[in-house]
This record gives C-alpha cells, sequence and structure tokens, in this order.
C-alpha cells in the first residue's frame, strides 16, 4: 500500500516544501530506494516552481501536466493515468536545459497543481473535494507506480488546500516554528482539523510536529523547545544529537509563555499527537538558494554529512509512517529531562 505523507501548517513560510524536498531525497538514496511521488497542492506552486522554475511550469501547464488536468481528464476521458501528468527530476531539462537537479532528485516525479483550484471549488461546493481529488489518484494508478506520496500543501489560512491532503492519511506532518504566533496558530488549526473529521464522521489523523527554525537567531525560543520538549540536532562535526540549549547558550532564560503554549500543544488529549525529537538542519544548503537546485558555489553544495545529517534526522519522521530507512549508524537520542509532567 501506497503511504501518504502529508505536510502542513497554520502559518505561511515554515518549511513544508523545504521538508517535502528534504523527505524525497533522503527516501530516494535510501535501500531500497522508495518511488516518491510530490504532489503540490498549494496553488501558488511552491515546491514546483522551486524545483523546476518559471519556464518549465509554464511548459508544464501548456502539456497539461498537473493534477487540475489530472482532474478535468478524469471526467471526460475513460481512463486515465498518473504517468500522463507528473514530470520527474531527470526530465527536467527537457523543459529548460539550464536546471541542474541534485541526482536524487531524478527518478522523484512531481504532480504540479495546475491552475484553475477556485473553479473548481466553487462547481464542488458542499462536496467532500477531498475524496473526490483521491479517488481519482487512486484510479489513476498511483498505488502502482509509488511508494510514496508526499504532500504539499499551502498554508491553513485557506483549509481546503490542507483538508484534500488530509483526506484518507492516518497521520499527517505539522510544521512550526517554535513561536507563540505559531504554537497558537497551530493549536487552532489542529482543534479545526479534529472538528471537521468528526462532522464528516472521518478519523481525525494523528500529527508529528516538526520544528522548523534558525536556532541562531531565535535563541531564547531555541533555548525553551531544549528544556521543555528536550529538542535536539544532529552535530556536524560528532554526527551525534547534542541539547539545542547549547546553540541557544546566549539566551539567559526560557520564554515561560511559549513554555505553557508547548506544554498544552503536546499534551493534548482530543488527538493524537507527538513530535519529532530533532530540529531540521537550517542552512543556507537546504535553502531555496541551493537545494534542489546544485548551487554554483562549491561550498553550499550537500556534503556527505550534510547528507547524513537529513537521513539521521529524518529517519524517526519517515519510519512514524511505517517506511524502513536504512542508516550506516543508529543514535540514539539522551534521556528527556522535560520539564513537562
Ligand atoms: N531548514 C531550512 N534551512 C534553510 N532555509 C530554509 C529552511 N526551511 C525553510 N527555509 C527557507 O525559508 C523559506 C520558506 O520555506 P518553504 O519551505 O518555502 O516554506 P513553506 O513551504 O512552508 O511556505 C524559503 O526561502 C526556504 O528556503
Ligand atoms: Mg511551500
Amino acid at each position: 500500500m501506497t503511504k501518504i505523507i502529508p505536510i502542513i501548517s497554520a502559518g505561511g513560510g515554515v518549511g513544508k516544501t523545504t521538508l517535502s524536498l528534504m523527505i524525497s531525497y533522503v527516501l530516494s538514496r535510501s535501500r531500497p530506494r522508495r518511488r516518491v511521488l510530490l504532489v503540490d497542492v498549494d496553488p501558488t506552486a511552491g515546491l514546483t516552481l522551486r524545483m523546476f522554475g518559471d519556464l518549465a511550469y509554464q511548459r508544464l501547464l501548456n502539456e497539461r501536466r498537473s493534477l487540475m488536468d489530472l482532474i478535468r481528464d478524469y471526467d471526460s476521458k475513460a481512463e486515465v493515468s498518473i504517468k500522463d501528468y507528473v514530470v520527474y527530476g531527470k526530465q527536467a531539462r527537457s523543459y529548460d536545459s539550464d536546471i541542474n537537479l541534485y541526482p536524487e532528485f531524478n527518478e522523484v516525479a512531481v504532480l504540479p497543481p495546475g491552475e484553475g483550484f477556485d473553479e473548481f471549488f466553487a462547481e464542488n461546493q458542499n462536496v467532500d473535494v477531498g475524496r473526490i481529488v483521491w479517488n481519482i489518484l487512486r484510479s489513476s494508478n498511483v498505488d502502482a507506480m509509488f511508494d510514496v506520496v508526499i504532500v504539499d500543501t499551502a498554508p491553513f489560512f485557506d483549509k481546503r488546500y490542507t483538508l484534500i491532503a488530509l483526506r484518507n492519511a492516518e497521520r499527517a506532518i505539522v510544521v512550526l516554528r517554535p513561536t507563540l504566533t505559531d504554537t497558537n496558530r497551530t493549536s487552532s488549526m489542529i482543534t479545526k482539523i479534529a472538528r471537521q473529521f468528526q462532522r464528516i464522521g472521518e478519523n481525525v489523523p494523528a500529527f508529528t510536529l516538526v520544528f522548523n527554525f534558525d536556532m541562531n537567531k531565535f535563541l531564547i525560543e531555541a533555548k525553551t523547545l531544549s528544556e521543555v520538549l528536550c529538542i535536539e540536532r544532529i552535530e556536524m562535526e560528532s554526527m551525534k544529537p547534542s541539547t539545542i540549549s547549547i546553540a541557544a547558550g546566549r539566551a539567559k532564560r526560557i520564554n515561560e509563555a511559549l513554555r505553557r503554549n508547548l506544554d498544552e500543544l503536546i499534551n493534548r488529549k482530543d488527538v493524537r499527537l507527538d513530535y519529532l525529537r530533532f530540529a531540521l538542519p537550517h542552512d543556507v544548503k537546504f535553502s531555496d538558494e541551493s537545494f534542489p537546485q546544485m548551487p554554483h558555489e562549491p561550498r553550499r553544495r550537500l556534503e556527505d554529512n550534510d547528507k547524513a545529517i537529513l537521513e539521521l534526522t529524518l529517519k524517526p519522521l519517515i519510519e512514524s509512517f511505517g517506511i524502513k530507512i536504512d542508516t550506516t549508524f543508529d543514535i540514539d537520542t539522551t534521556p528527556c529531562q522535560s520539564t513537562i509532567k
């Protein structure tokens, strides 16, 4: 059975697309290699544009390679196949010869969103749009062609895209910064999602929080996250987990309001919710300036250590979806001295 990994967030610009790309990178290097489909359910096409750029995206639209086109054709054709609507990394150069993706993305398929979601939603008011979309995906051979489907979404400010991604999913990844704003927004998003699924009589998915932020800028937040949730990161030098309060050493105190927010979020009893014990690596090497396109400057290229950090950091996250990842060595997290009882 194909595994579905929806990646959602309450706010924008928190790193959903970055994490989608990181996970597909790790999966395409894993043994056995997993056949990954990235579904871009963000009408701004952030993921597709980041991988292929503006010129290629326009050409893809002309070729009718997108989710919107798949949905439209499903109504008019006897049979549709997902392979006619996706684009693989290895095909990128046939759309724009300047594209220089990491070779790990050669076998990764992307389904661009396409244009016209507004009309689609307007035509399907009071309809379970998520169910329609997944029926179409499943009838177009997705299960036979892919082992893992990663669904990148738009922020929950427009909840329709999030709800499509979550429909039929057992678990979802929620990306956030350790800030008051993000914890508040995330909390109310989860409440609304739970209500919506209960309303239609479906199981509420489990949620895994993933913290993504620049530890050199959010010092008090890093210290708080470390003390409350024992969040660690994999160190470049040792390849071992180390507490992020070391990075936040310059922060003298923790943020009490944030501590309470984190405490409440993690201890919610109305939904199944846990969190990744590692913060995502945060570096220009993983930013849209350098990833997934190979940057011109060699010092921005991923080195073996960067790749190992990605694998070690994401392994527990990917495995929580029932996908086993073999890494060259394993690590244990240090026992948590959390202030949460
Ligand atoms: N871990 C990270 N390391 C470096 N840059 C990051 C990281 N996460 C996000 N960014 C940068 O922050 C911006 C927003 O990230 P993005 O993944 O597009 O967020 P979203 O998809 O949630 O809107 C992008 O410019 C991206 O390169
Ligand atoms: Mg995005």
